[in-house]
């Protein structure tokens, strides 16, 4: 299946909701982003680092003030060469996300990262988390070239397990590269998925 900027795909996904499953779409340009969707994307974002989901706002608690102008930046940064959104929505509401990007740099741009993955408290456990990965790998391969992709784990959440059940690798770690808090550092674990 060829897809194109904000193609959608969809699948049945039992237990998403009871009336036809899962949709991901993906957005390539801050045009195709609506007001209703960035603000289900700070929400959720929201949400998920209050939960303590390792998402980029390690300090919580966070609020509207705090996540907007990050996601302004992220929805703002959007191009289809270098990074895409890609959202998944149950019924018309926003589950989760991801976001996929790549360096044009020469040197690295055969190579992406993925960060940011979420999915709200409530749609966990439905296969959504998984259905954005392997979505996000089908972009990467297929439409935007690469050959890796790469992503950051926080040590001692039990990631590694998640994403090596979708065919990623531990290629290393930062030891104590993270400090939560005091006396609570944390190991970055690097990941890769090749070939793609
Ligand atoms: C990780 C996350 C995206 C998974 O989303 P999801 O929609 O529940 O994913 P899926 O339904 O496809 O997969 C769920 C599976 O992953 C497993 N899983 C989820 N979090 C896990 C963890 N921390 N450690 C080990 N396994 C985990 C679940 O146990 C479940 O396994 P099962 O299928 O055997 O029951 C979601 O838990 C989340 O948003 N976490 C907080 C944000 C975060 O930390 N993101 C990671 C950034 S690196």
């Amino acid at each position: 299946m060829r897809l194109g900027s904000a193609d959608v795909v969809s699948w049945q996904t039992s237990g998403v909701d009871e009336h036809g499953g899962l949709v991901i779409r993906q957005h390539c340009d801050p045009a195709q982003v609506s007001a209703k969707l960035r603000l289900e994307l700070i929400d959720c974002w929201i949400q998920v680092s209050n939960a303590g989901g390792a998402v980029g706002f390690p300090f919580p608690p966070v609020n509207s003030q705090i996540v907007s102008p990050v996601a302004d930046e992220l929805i703002g940064g959007l191009v289809p060469a270098c990074s895409r959104l890609l959202a998944a929505s149950a019924g018309s509401a926003l589950a989760g996300w991801v976001h996929l990007q790549r360096d044009p740099n020469p040197l690295i741009a055969h190579w992406g990262v993925i960060s940011r993955l979420q999915t709200l408290p409530s749609f966990r456990g439905k296969g959504i988390g998984g259905a954005l990965m392997m979505y996000a790998r089908q972009v990467a391969r297929e439409e935007m070239g690469l050959e890796q992709l790469r992503l950051a784990v926080r040590g001692g959440t039990g990631l590694e397990s998640f994403y090596t059940r979708l065919g990623w690798t531990v290629t290393g770690r930062w030891p104590g590269a993270l400090r939560l808090a005091p006396g609570d550092d944390r190991d970055e674990i690097l990941m890769i998925l090749t070939p793609l």
